[in-house]
């Protein structure tokens, strides 16, 4: 008798995961304070004025405080996909998920392009 419901039971509980795992992936929303427990991998290098990464120091380190979010998104998961081809960006945006980045997007959004700290703590 119990595994005759099991079954169905399991379907649905299936069905249910996918239809949330695919309404999460259609769209991700931010979250800036989110983002808080994330941006130490950033601050290092983005909040820096004048500062330039990687031996010969040719690269000059974008300030993205105040920069849209939705750009900011993309603009990391072109590095993920190595559709952007700087290297120290691509390894950091290899470990970051899209909810990741949506959440650094609004961060650096709400930030302004002089934003020496984080404004959010
Ligand atoms: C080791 C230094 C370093 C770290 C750490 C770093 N970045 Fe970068 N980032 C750079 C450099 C250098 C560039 C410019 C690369 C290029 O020319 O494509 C860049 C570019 C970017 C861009 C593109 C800006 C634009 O105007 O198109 C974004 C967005 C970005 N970084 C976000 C982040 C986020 C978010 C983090 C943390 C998860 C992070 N970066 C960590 C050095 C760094």
């Amino acid at each position: 008798m119990k595994k005759r419901t099991i079954l169905p039971r399991l379907l649905l509980a299936t069905g249910l995961v996918l239809t949330g795992f695919t309404a999460q992936a259609d769209e991700v929303k931010g979250n800036a304070a989110a983002a808080n427990a994330k941006v130490w991998l950033c601050v290092g290098c983005h909040s820096i004025p004048e500062y330039r990464a990687d031996y010969p120091l040719v690269y000059k380190v974008p300030m993205i405080g105040g920069q849209n979010a939705a750009y900011i998104a993309s603009a990391l998961a072109a590095y993920k996909k190595g559709e952007r081809k700087h290297p120290t960006m691509r390894a950091i945006a290899g470990s970051l998920s899209d909810q990741d980045m949506a959440d650094l997007g609004e961060y650096y959004a709400a930030q302004t392009a002089s934003s020496p700290k984080n404004p959010l703590k």
